[in-house]
């Protein structure tokens, strides 16, 4: 995989496009995790402090191409401009004459937010012309393209993709060190290596499961998904959460595990409830026989502890996806046990994935306590599938 690093091109005076990932969660106008924009930090204070004039791109959300106020970055401008210490210009239009009047006028040093990119349909348009074209607008009166969105480098979008044909373009710090990660998990990684995956579906992860079973030392699986592994095994599961269609899949996954020689953890005890609710009245079941009005909220503190005490034996290990729904405190333990064991790796511990990322810092957790926060579900997710990454390729073909 190569690209062109960002301190190899001269910056001054040019004006770059530059993708970033400041997809947040906010709720009623607050953001309630600024990590991804902390992130993009070191890229943009580079190209700042570089004398680059800085037009950003950025999504928030699944819009679909219409103006929804809810997935405004109007927000997110506000706090890039705070953690800046600089005013940020934002531009409620992406496209058109006005955009390229702001463009022009941009000032060495000066950075502009664009309105949510996928505010406009021909962003995300599986019809390659409608992307090309919409990606020219983008690129009108710019001289170069950086690409720091890791999160988004998995889409064959305009702004992530089509306009790195158009533009020479660079990696960002983001990507940059986002791959550097990557490539350790992949590559020859230090052994024991264990992979802890949750989160609600094992549609999801299946094709991770699939390529890292014949990488890895150790496989632990929590979360929403884990139903379906109990019930490929003939647990009852009660009312918890499953892919039916998956269960032949799974097993015979459970056998390459075994055939392979991978541990593969799976909780013996489970926290239910009889409803899907922050106070419903937490229970703790034997994972092979939850009652049939009960659902699975999160792995009970016997296997929370055995998954711990495995991880914190590892000296390689990645995590995406929570144990339970940690959003709840009385189904948070999981996830809570789980992230302190991972900060305990004597080697390198990857969170990997924004909600992760955003769980363990909701949970108290510090970013330093981790060897690393990936911001990429998705696109790490995939590049640990072994699927190639449409952001990352296109780079360097202009
Ligand atoms: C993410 O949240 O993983 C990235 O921002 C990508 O978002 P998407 O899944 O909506 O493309």
């Amino acid at each position: 995989m190569s690209f062109t690093a960002l301190q190899s091109v001269d910056v001054a005076g040019k004006r770059v496009l530059l993708r970033c990932d400041l997809n947040v969660p906010i709720k009623e106008g607050v953001i309630r995790d600024d990590g991804r924009i902390r992130a993009s930090l070191p890229t943009i204070k580079y190209l700042i402090e570089n004398g680059a004039r800085i037009v950003i791109t950025a999504h928030l959300g699944r819009p679909k191409g219409e103006r929804n106020p809810d997935m405004t970055l109007a927000p997110v401008a506000e706090r890039l401009g705070e953690l800046l210490g600089l005013p940020v210009l934002f531009s409620p239009e992406i496209v058109g004459s006005g955009v390229d009047a702001l463009k022009t006028a941009l000032m060495p040093g000066q950075v502009l937010l664009l309105e949510n990119i996928r505010y406009e349909a021909a962003e995300t348009s599986k019809d390659e012309s409608e992307r090309a074209a919409f990606a020219a607008q983008l690129a009108t009166g710019m001289d170069l393209f950086v690409s720091d969105g890791f999160g988004a480098v998995h889409r064959k979008h305009a702004s992530v993709y089509d306009v790195a044909k158009l533009l020479p373009n660079a990696a960002g710090f983001l990507v940059a060190a986002e791959i550097e990660v990557l490539q350790k998990l992949t590559e020859n990684p230090d052994r024991p290596y264990g992979v802890v995956l949750g989160g609600a579906k094992v549609s999801d992860k299946i094709g991770v499961i699939k390529n890292l079973l014949n990488k890895v030392d150790l496989l632990a699986i929590g979360g929403g998904m884990l139903f379906t592994f109990l019930a490929a095994q003939g647990d009852e599961i009660g009312k918890s959460l499953v892919e039916v269609d998956l269960i032949p899949e799974v097993k015979k996954l459970l056998q390459e595990a075994k055939d392979l020689g991978v541990e593969l953890l799976l909780p013996t005890d489970i926290v239910v409830a009889p409803t899907f609710a922050e106070d419903a009245t937490p229970t703790l079941v034997s994972a092979a026989q939850i009652p049939a009005d009960q659902i699975g909220l999160d792995i009970g503190p016997v296997s929370a502890a055995a998954f711990g005490q495995a991880i914190e034996k590892c000296h390689t290990v990645f995590w995406n996806g929570p144990m339970g729904v940690f959003e709840f405190p009385n189904f948070a333990n999981g996830t809570k046990v789980i992230a302190e064991s991972l900060t305990k790796v004597s080697g390198i511990s990857v969170v990997g994935g924004g909600d992760s990322a955003a769980a363990v810092r909701a949970l108290g957790f510090k970013d330093d306590q981790f060897g690393y926060i990936s911001t990429g579900g998705g696109a790490s997710l995939e590049y640990l599938e072994g699927k190639s990454l449409p952001g990352i390729e296109v780079l360097n073909n202009a």
